[in-house]
């Protein structure tokens, strides 16, 4: 991240951050209305974080306040106080796995230990709700509290008493557990005269989705996340509100225990006994010995994230050993023992460097941010769209502002707004270009539609490059070996100026570009000679038509069965088929009459055979196919298709890939020469499939197509 290098500047920005923060975190706890999320409020602190310990470094002076040395937020004066018996602290977070083995081999030193490999640990999802500390005298519910400043927090016990699994009284263990019907007690106890129970009060996203409409229907508030909707539910003076509430409780710790006897000797052992006992306890919980293994429970329940009822925002990794725990103490606010860790950011900040105008492959212009590169959602990213001219300005980012940064999954980076408030003097609102940064030819943006276009079509250079990057796309011809680098050394050594050209490269033409091996010069040709023979749905897709993706070109192809129907259909026979409105059917038209695009389609016409119609299905996830609901790992090397074409096939049959073997994983696909994955399978009783199993289900799901 690049900052100003003048202490000065450093002062000023640590000054605009701490009240940045302090801002959020009265939205946050004090409102319960956040402006930003987590991801973007954890980016701040981690920026503070580094920036204060930079400066501390220095000299200069950063005493005074933080906000980084208050856990959480002061009680609400409408709300009685309550002053914790033990402090309700905070985690540290960790992001990563070179963080997370840092954290065991800081806790291995601090224990005398050689490595971290021998500890045990307990792992249970990080909750996305509120912390509460609830006491419990001779069984009966008598007190909830929030956590408020870590000290004294809010007395909610009215409210936590209408939340529906807690219970309000709690019993021996061993009657608890015969209630439940085991003729055995898990755990044999009484019950502490006094037992505090830490837990998250949360919301099921369901619950959530549902008291949202409900809210909307009424006119009423309407919450940002589910964390939000549960502290706003709990935090009513009217306790017949949060009742009507959906509000659920999970235990993760302990509080006060009066009888030291009766105390657990671990924390698994607490969340059975407190289990056994009637209170909730995470269902999701792991003992792991060594970090190999909580790694893998992290992969396990990232992967499986979504799918629960409930948002989590990452994974608690605690010291088993109560004793051990004891050991490791705690720094300021936090526990040593116990670490926090968080799900890879999916939105960061950073400095946006310049903007380019971009040419797309039908001439629409896009902003693009050129960025100081950083790290999102595990990829470090240096480029992000800005979508269009409008959002640019109606967001009102400049070069030089910090800005917020999101990649979530496989989208592509874009840059969500400026930080406003760390905005370096003199910066200028960015001035949209009046020419084809491209062409320099003329622009124009037509009426309701937010791009502007470059109207040269291929004789702009950029159109041009583009049209052949998505011809020769995986999806669409499927050239192996023509990225972006290449097509620029053709197109630079005037080899390929138009698609039609690849159909007549030679040998010699590519080897003898530079950096280029005789093998891999004949490996393109032989690629080349390969897509002459192709379905038309492929091909249809490979045009590049406007508004044409690949279920609209698989379509047309099976409507049409040929490219010269296609070629001479009007608008209103291609609106006979499925799905196609007039928009698509105007633009296919419109391409066809193109005088340029008709020649080259000619051209390509007399070097592509169409054998196939076809030759895939439908692309959509499968709702309920032979892999539904199951986790599959691809290990090894598969001969008949790549582990992208592997992988969507796993989606198609309803599955999801996962990178890791585990005991819950679904099945393995192990290919030629699988190592270590199929091993940790077949001892883990996994299911293992080979890739001639594999492709009967795909075989069999074509087949009913
Ligand atoms: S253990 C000494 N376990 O995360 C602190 N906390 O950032 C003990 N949280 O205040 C906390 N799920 O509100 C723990 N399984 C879990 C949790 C969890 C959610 C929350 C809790 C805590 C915050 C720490």
């Amino acid at each position: 991240m690049t900052s100003s290098t003048q202490p000065s500047g450093d002062l000023a920005r640590l000054n605009a951050l701490r009240m940045e923060i302090e801002r959020h975190q009265r939205l946050y706890h004090g409102l319960d209305s956040p402006e930003i999320s987590d991801a973007q409020y954890d980016a701040l602190v981690r920026e503070l974080e580094a920036l204060e310990s930079q400066l501390s470094g220095t000299g200069s002076s950063v005493a005074g306040d933080s906000p980084l040395q208050r856990v959480g937020y002061s009680a609400a004066r409408e709300f009685q106080q309550v002053e914790h018996a033990l402090p309700m602290l905070s985690l540290n977070n960790v992001f990563g796995q070179e963080e997370l083995s840092q954290f065991g081999e800081r806790l291995a030193t601090l224990l005398g230990m050689a490595s971290a490999e021998g500890l045990a640990f307990a792992c249970e999802p990080k909750v996305d709700g509120l912390a509460v500390s609830i006491r419990y005298e001779h069984g009966l519910l008598v007190q909830a509290a929030t956590r408020g400043d870590g000290s004294i927090g809010e007395d909610v016990t009215e409210n936590v008493r209408t939340i529906r699994n807690l219970p309000r009284r709690i019993q021996d263990a061993s009657v608890a557990s015969f209630d439940q019907g085991t003729s055995k007690p898990a755990v044999s106890a009484r019950v502490p005269r006094v037992l505090e129970v830490r837990g998250e009060v949360f919301m099921a996203k369901t619950d959530f989705n549902n008291l949202n409409a409900m809210q909307q229907k009424a006119g009423g508030k309407v919450f940002a996340n589910p964390r939000n909707a549960a502290a706003g539910s709990l935090r009513q003076l009217d306790s017949a509100i949060t009742a009507a509430r959906p509000l659920r409780f999970v235990v993760y710790g302990l509080g006060v225990v009066s009888e030291s006897d009766l105390m657990p000797k671990s924390h698994s052992e607490a969340m059975a006994w407190l289990g056994a006992m009637g209170l909730p306890v995470a269902s999701q919980r792991a003992q792991e010995v060594g970090l190999d293994g909580v790694w893998e429970f992290v992969s396990e329940i990232q992967a499986g994230r979504e799918a629960l009822d409930f948002e989590i925002d990452g994974v608690v990794i605690k010291l088993e050993s109560f004793a051990l725990q004891e050991k490791a103490g705690f720094v300021s606010r936090a526990p040593r023992f116990a670490v926090a860790y968080k799900f890879p950011a999916e939105e960061v900040s950073t400095r946006l460097l310049a903007i380019d105008v971009q040419v797309g492959r039908t001439g629409a212009l896009t902003p693009v941010a050129r960025l100081d590169p950083v790290r999102v959602a595990g990829v470090m990213v240096s480029n992000a769209t800005l979508h269009n001219a409008d959002e640019l300005h109606r967001k009102d980012i400049r070069v030089g502002d910090m800005v917020w940064v999101r990649r979530a999954g496989d989208v592509i980076p874009e840059v969500l707004g400026a930080i406003h408030a760390l905005r370096p003097p003199g910066a200028k609102p960015f001035e949209w270009p009046l020419r084809c940064p491209a062409c320099q030819g003329p622009i124009e943006r037509v009426e309701g539609e937010a791009a502007h276009r470059c109207v040269s079509g291929l004789s702009c250079p950029a159109q041009q490059r583009q049209a052949i990057e998505h011809f020769v796309h995986r999806r669409a011809m499927d050239i192996e070996g023509l990225g972006e680098k290449r097509i620029s050394q053709l197109l630079e050594a005037g080899l390929v100026s138009r698609i039609s050209d690849l159909y007549s490269l030679r040998f010699v033409d590519i080897a003898g570009l530079e950096r280029e091996g005789d093998k891999s010069a004949q490996n393109l040709i032989d690629e080349i000679n390969r897509s002459r023979k192709t379905s038309l749905s492929r091909f249809i897709y490979a045009l590049g038509i406007r508004h044409v993706g690949e279920r609209t070109a698989r379509d047309l192809a099976l409507h049409f069965q040929s490219l010269e129907r296609l070629r001479q259909a009007d608008q209103a026979s291609l609106m006979q088929a499925p799905d196609v409105g007039p928009v698509v059917a105007e633009s296919v038209v419109n391409f066809f009459a193109e005088p340029l695009q008709s020649q080259e389609v000619d051209r390509l016409a007399g070097q592509i055979e169409f054998p196939q119609v076809d030759d895939r299905p439908a692309v959509a996830p499968a709702q309920a196919g032979p892999l539904s609901g199951r986790t599959v790992v691809l290990t090894g090397t598969l001969s008949t298709m790549t582990r992208d074409a592997a992988s969507d096939w796993v989606m198609r049959l309803g599955g999801k890939v996962v990178g890791s073997v585990s005991a819950k994983t679904g099945f393995l696909i192990a290919g030629a020469d699988a190592g270590s994955k199929l091993a940790k399978a077949e001892s883990l009783g996994v299911a293992v499939m080979s890739e001639q199993d594999f492709l009967k289900l795909v075989e069999e799901a074509q087949g009913g197509d």
